[in-house]
């Protein structure tokens, strides 16, 4: 009863602060709220703000504090995430709210990764649609969802370019390239976000991990990254710069160290860069115990000093180390650190609480019958369908017998499916699937069945992920040797790859590939569906194989959407956004590389390649097939000279020359000749996604500034020099047709 009469006292509190604004605009209202509350509140209450705790229910590293609970009624903890549900997140907001002395409302947390209870594509899969209005799309279907649950928050996108496939985190990314991983980026944020934060269908986002988490050495998860200012400035930082000009609300920073710096205190980039360069306003949250970690980095000695370098470099709130918590007040009484530090981190989290409406209401997004009504709403599903089949890119399609297998006679009547992901719900889902409910999940056999209803469909696992077991090959070849067409899913399972998921050898793991050697023998036209967190060395399969198709990890829909492009009723239209290695040993690979002085010879032993391998991938960056084929031709510049302010035109004719109606992305690259520095071989600068019906033709177009053409010079300056530049236009980074002209 107590609590109640205490609660009714305190929240008129609250809203009357929130309503007595007589300021006029919304920043004001919102600083001046703001001031009034900080005001009031005690240090320990304004270190419980800067302290965000996981609850018990999903966790991804250690629970240090089982007194979560207790920690929100006393005070000490103003955050939380992995609570779920709009049950338990009531539960938590109602002690805040009405059993702590100034009722402010907690901040909900949560990993909404791809998709919230929808799970769409991985972020690398659905990368390669290279649609931001799909990729922007599944972000505000997977807020409406997270929001209808309770939740304000999501620690996403992540953002971090990846050249590595060796690391198991290039899933949650967005590929190896700086120019679409910024838009991507930007989509990402727009779609949580919307375009009011207090709406109650959008929530914040967090861009992550800043910074360079994407080029950890050798690429083992957490390990350390160092580079240079050149190269961190010009290839990884812009995709954090572009959230943060989307108007991100919250930036995480890395687990990793940057050049002898770990991130969660590296002043240089959150004080230097991120608020100085960039102006971002929001807070910065670590990652999962990242302050503790600082001891083990060998960067701090204790725990209490940790919490003091990263308060001062620029980190406002600390996640699960349960650090400023402990000790902060003890730093600031001996002066390690000041109150203006402090305030300036309380008021920027209050201020995201404010922004997203929770001192108004801080049950805003607590709605029982909106959960129900939201979560695997058609709408949602039907998005899922729509962005996992965009997301496939076929990588082969070879005649069997003078006739192309893709896609599939619908009157095909006996079919063999086989491979560990061929009846599997859960591993279709990806890396950290976080809330996806896998009994929502299509298999690809029911999703053949569908497509395929009078076929006779035979299945058989095979083998497993992992382990040496042959026992299901004999079932396997049997079925293959009764069909008229094999298919198989094989690839990785949902925790082969994401976080801590880094591999040293990224072929088929288990048993697959003896498998695949063994089907390969039966003489059967064989079609591999390969689903994989990352690329996988598949040189083998693919030229041993007639068909592949690579489908990353698409989702609640993944059954229904591979069946769509097996049987042809969707045309594939996807392109890596990322390259495929023939072997391990060819990595770090990527398109945007340097010449060299000595560029590849097939003649000459010194120049720049391996004496056992080709320096070429196994599939470019860009690439990617259709049912029918693009021919391009008629590049045109409207100039061959430009000055700093003119624009450049460059029209190309695209031609579907095939049977089948289909999208292509038509890619623009340039490459600057001569520089301060020296440039890559390419750079993609461009892209149109074009429909053309079978026959049909179009010019497209694409512009370039100056603008277009800066990097950072010899002194580190970001601008543009005046010579001679290539343009490539095609439908690949390497097929391409070029021209070439000069800056003035
Ligand atoms: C650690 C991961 O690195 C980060 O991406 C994630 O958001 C947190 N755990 C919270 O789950």
């Amino acid at each position: 009863m107590k609590k109640l009469i205490l609660a009714l006292l305190i929240i008129p509190i609250v809203l009357a602060l929130v309503n007595c604004s007589k300021v006029s605009t919304p920043q004001s209202e919102r600083d001046h709220f703001v001031d009034s509350l900080m005001s009031k509140m005690t240090m320990d209450e304004k270190i419980g703000q800067l302290t965000l705790y996981t609850s018990d229910w999903s966790v991804t590293g250690p629970t240090l504090n089982p007194n979560y609970e207790k920690d929100v009624k006393s005070g000490k903890c103003g955050n939380i995430f992995n609570a779920l549900t709009v049950k338990y997140i009531t539960k938590l907001q109602k002690i805040a709210v009405e059993e702590t002395r100034l009722g402010i409302p907690l901040l909900f947390g949560y990993d909404v990764i791809h998709g919230y209870k929808t799970t769409f594509p991985i972020p690398l899969a659905e990368a390669c649609t290279w649609d931001m209005d799909i990729i922007e799309k599944s972000a505000h279907y997977s807020a409406m969802e997270a929001s209808a649950s309770g939740l304000n928050w999501t620690f996403s996108p992540m953002v971090d370019i990846a050249r590595d496939p060796r690391w198991g985190r290039i899933a949650e990314g967005s590929g190896e390239d700086t120019y679409l991983g910024c838009l991507i980026a930007a989509a990402k944020v727009h779609g949580y976000q919307g375009k009011n934060l207090d709406d109650p269908f959008t929530i914040a986002a967090c861009v992550k991990h800043y910074a360079a988490y994407g080029a950890p050495q050798a690429g083992r998860d957490y390990s350390t990254v160092d580079m240079s200012d050149r190269v961190l400035r010009e290839t990884y930082l812009p995709s954090y710069k572009a959230a943060v000009d989307a108007g991100v609300a919250t930036v995480m920073c890395s687990f990793n160290e940057l050049n002898g710096v770990p991130a969660t205190a590296n002043e240089y980039l959150m004080n230097k860069i991120l608020r100085e360069e960039w102006g971002f306003k929001g807070f910065v949250v670590t990652d999962y115990t990242g302050i503790p970690e600082m001891i083990k980095h060998g960067y701090s000695v204790d725990e209490k000093q940790a919490g003091e370098l990263a308060l001062s470099a620029g980190t406002d709130m600390d996640m699960q180390g349960g650090v400023f918590s402990k000790y902060l007040k003890k730093s600031l009484e001996e002066g390690k650190i000041n109150k203006k530090q402090i305030n300036m981190s309380v008021r920027r989290i209050l201020n995201l609480k404010y922004e997203l409406g929770l001192f108004k209401n801080p049950y805003l997004y607590l709605d029982e019958k909106r959960e129900q009504e939201t979560v695997f709403s058609k709408e949602i599903m039907d998005h899922a369908l729509l962005s996992a089949k965009k997301s496939i890119v076929l990588l082969k399609n070879e005649p069997f017998k003078g006739q192309k297998l893709l896609p599939m006679s619908k009157t095909v009547k006996n079919i063999a499916i086989i491979g560990p992901l061929a009846d599997n719900q859960e591993d279709m889902l990806g890396t950290w699937y976080g809330a996806g409910d896998k009994t929502k999940v299509t298999t690809l056999i029911n999703g053949l069945k569908n497509k395929f209803p009078q076929a006779n469909i035979q299945y058989a696992k095979g083998a497993d992920f992992e382990g040496n077991d042959k026992s299901g090959f004999d079932a396997a070849i049997n079925i293959a040797n009764k069909s008229d067409i094999v298919i198989c899913a094989i690839g990785e399972n949902d925790g082969q790859s994401g976080e801590a998921g880094s591999r040293s050898d990224i072929g088929l793991p288990g048993v697959q590939q003896e498998l695949m050697e063994e089907l390969v023998k039966t003489g059967k036209p064989i079609i591999a569906v390969v689903l994989a967190g990352r690329p996988l060395t598949i040189e083998w399969l693919t030229k041993n194989v007639n068909a592949i198709l690579f489908a990353g990890h698409l989702g609640t829909r993944s059954g229904d959407a591979i069946a769509e492009v097996l049987c042809g009723d969707y045309n594939p239209s996807a392109k890596l956004v990322i390259t495929f290695p023939r072997s391990v040993g060819q990595i770090p690979i990527f398109y945007a590389s340097k010449n060299t002085g000595r560029p590849f010879e097939a003649n000459n032993r010194f120049t720049s390649k391996y004496l056992d391998i080709a320096n070429e991938p196994l599939f470019p960056f860009g690439y990617g097939l259709s049912y029918t084929q693009f021919e391009y031709s008629n590049l045109k510049l409207n100039t061959k000279t430009i000055h700093d302010s003119d624009t450049l035109k460059i029209t190309v004719t695209l031609k579907n020359t095939g049977q089948f109606d289909g999208e292509e992305i038509a890619q623009l690259y340039i490459r600057d000749l001569i520089g301060s520095v020296t440039r890559p071989v390419k750079e993609l600068k461009g892209f149109n996604k074009v429909f053309l019906k079978a026959g049909e033709q179009k010019e497209i177009e694409f512009a370039i500034t100056a603008k277009d053409l800066r990097f950072y010079d010899v002194n580190m300056q970001f601008k543009s020099e005046p010579g001679q530049f290539k343009v490539f236009v095609g439908g690949n980074s390497v097929d391409l047709i070029e021209d070439g002209f000069e800056l003035l």
